[in-house]
């Protein structure tokens, strides 16, 4: 199989903590277009990996690559401006705001005029014109998009985040636990949501514990274990079971068949 298929790559990540090691030689890919899960027991350090693929924390030691380039993220805005972006386990989106303004955080639209960036007006109208057309696009039902998110339900607050990065992301979108905090129908309307960012054409990561959720939503699933990438197995070739067996260490990864696109890096 071709390695051109690979939007993202990580290689050897090591990262240390005095005496932790939340990374040790972690690998990592993702494919263009698909929903790569991320699972793992607390503590196996998918966070940390994360962290790394968004320019929130440096390795100690390895390499990310995108589109088979490699990249040197020394912080979030460094990842965005190459096209990640991503919604953190804490809830991410600013509560006083209403939902056009949350989309455009930090990107906001000005009217045009010949003084300088910082002076020009805001563009209210065309902010919310094109916030009502994105959420539309993604199916998001929400009554005014001058909603204050703080009156939105938790998933409709989530919704609003994964719009978000859904609009600025151009090739990678990274979830972490975007369902944790949701109840069982939230949680389906997030999940479909995730499936259209999908079909919009971007590759998404997502970090989740629902073993159930991950095998109806993943098209391939990433397990971390200790530091480090134990497998990458397809949901419709491995069981449930299989994949938490791995997981805690009960069962050997190549007990199962590997899913990797790329060969193991040396
Ligand atoms: N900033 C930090 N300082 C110290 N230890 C950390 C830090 N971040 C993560 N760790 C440790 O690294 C390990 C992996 O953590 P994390 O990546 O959050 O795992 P996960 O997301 O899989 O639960 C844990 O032992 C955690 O305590
Ligand atoms: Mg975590």
């Amino acid at each position: 199989m071709s390695a051109s298929r690979l939007v993202m790559q990580g290689i050897g990540l090591s990262k240390r903590f005095g005496h932790v090691v939340a990374m040790d030689h972690a690998d990592f890919e993702l494919a263009s277009g698909e929903i790569m899960a991320v699972v793992g027991d607390n503590g196996a350090g998918k966070s940390s990996l994360i962290r790394v693929l968004s320019g929130a924390s440096v390795p100690d030691e390895g390499r990310v690559l995108l589109d088979g380039e490699e990249v040197h993220f020394k912080s979030p805005l460094e990842a965005r401006l190459a096209g990640i972006e991503t919604v953190y386990q804490e809830l991410a989106v600013a509560t006083e705001m209403d939902v056009a303004q949350n989309l455009f955080l930090g990107r906001e639209l000005r009217k045009p005029g010949w003084t300088g960036q910082w002076l020009r007006q805001l563009d209210k109208g065309r902010m919310r014109a094109q916030a009502v057309e994105h959420m539309r696009n993604l199916g998001i039902r929400i009554q005014s998009i001058r909603q204050k998110v703080d009156t939105l339900s938790g998933g409709q607050r989530q919704a609003v985040a994964v719009a978000r990065a859904a609009a600025w992301g151009r090739k990678v979108v990274i979830l972490d636990e975007p369902t944790a905090a949701l109840g069982v129908r939230e949680t389906r309307q997030v999940l479909d949501l995730i499936r259209r960012v999908r079909d919009h054409g971007l590759a998404v990561v997502l970090i989740c514990h629902n073993m159930p959720d991950v095998f109806e939503i993943a098209d391939r699933i990433h397990i971390h274990r200790l530091g480090r990438r134990a497998t990458v197995v397809d949901p419709k070739q491995v069981k449930p079971n299989d994949v938490v067996a791995i997981m805690t260490g009960a069962l050997e990864p190549d007990a199962v068949p590997s899913a990797l696109i790329a060969q193991e890096a040396a």
